[in-house]
């Protein structure tokens, strides 16, 4: 069955692909920019299955605006797909508090709003998916990139809790957190804060790594608009799903350093339980509910 998408940043790199896959599929999608005229080719060819539409979405009233032209042209909306944003690279303490309010309020509070001016739509539709496009970078922390994982980790955390409070209602939530890929993500959309001394090994490496010309990302972004498809339409989809090689290396490494450090470290988490606790946790019950696998 064909879906009605609802995708934010259709202009360039991901969402454009997405889009663009999602209606050569025979799909109908309200393809949102902040530029529309980006969006004129497809158009022009396939008139049917199409609006552009104007949405920056730092803008309130554009969201909720382009939101309500969607349903109303469609009548209802399957597939949110938030994917607009940016990264920006440098020491914490460098960026400007316009840098950082920026990164936030594109990253993390847009996907938000755009989710809560949707989920009305969905709850009376009992159905909808909602793909929050994260990134390896919402689940693994890089010097350099404060900022910008600080939206991504709360656009993470928002999606999780999200996904477990709407279930009943038939919506279904997943974050997709790609690794790098061949879009404008790492050169012309990428913004960078002052350079502060005493960094250079760890931010300015980071940096010179994007700034290099040597860093090509693995992920063809064709290849994700299709997994990001079939996400959509598979059954059962996962709270998190990583795209790519490199964020599955990224991940794999920064898990095993959690699991290390959460065993590392359990006698001293274990140390501040109340003694009412200690007591349930000798009991089997209380094995079990530390540790359900012992069960
Ligand atoms: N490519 C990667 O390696 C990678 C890895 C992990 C996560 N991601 C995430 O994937 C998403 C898409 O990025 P991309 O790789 O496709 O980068 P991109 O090629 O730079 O495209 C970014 C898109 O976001 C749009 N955008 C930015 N700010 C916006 C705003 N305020 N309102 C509306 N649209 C806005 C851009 O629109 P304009 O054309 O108007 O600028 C463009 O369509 C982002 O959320 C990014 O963080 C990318």
């Amino acid at each position: 069955m064909t879906k009605v998408w609802f995708i934010t940043g259709s202009s360039r790199g991901l969402g454009r692909s997405l889009t663009e896959a999602g209606l050569a599929k025979g799909d109908r999608v309200a393809a949102t920019a902040r530029n529309p005229e980006t969006l004129h080719d497809l158009v022009e060819k396939y008139p049917d299955q199409v609006f552009a539409i104007k949405l920056d979405v730092t803008q309130r009233d554009e969201v909720y605006r382009s939101v309500a032209y969607a349903i109303d042209q469609f009548g209802k909306i399957d597939v949110l797909v938030n994917n607009a944003g940016f990264g920006i690279i440098g020491a914490a303490e460098a960026f400007t508090d316009q840098q950082v309010r920026s990164q936030l309020e594109t990253n993390l509070y847009a996907p938000i709003e755009v989710t809560r001016a949707v989920l009305p739509q969905m709850r009376k539709q009992r159905s909808g998916r909602i793909l929050q496009i994260s990134s390896v970078g919402g689940r693994v922390g890089n010097a350099g990139l404060s900022i910008y994982q600080a939206a991504k980790f709360g656009l993470g955390g928002f999606s999780e809790a999200l996904a477990k409070e709407v279930a009943p209602l038939g919506i279904k939530v997943s974050c997709v957190e790609p690794g790098g890929f061949r879009t404008d993500w790492a050169g012309a959309s990428m913004t960078y804060a002052r350079e502060v001394e005493g960094y250079e090994s760890s931010v300015g490496a980071r940096v010179s790594f994007f700034t290099s010309g040597k860093y090509i990302p693995m992920g063809d972004p064709d290849k994700a608009a299709n997994a990001m498809i079939d996400l959509a339409n598979h059954p059962d989809p996962p709270v998190h799903l990583v795209l790519g090689s490199e964020a599955i290396a990224l991940l794999s490494q920064a898990d095993a350093a959690r699991q290390a450090d959460l065993k590392k470290w359990l006698p001293v988490s274990l140390s501040t339980d109340h003694q009412e606790a200690v007591n349930f946790l000798e009991t089997k019950e209380g094995r079990a509910f530390l540790n359900p696998k012992t069960n």
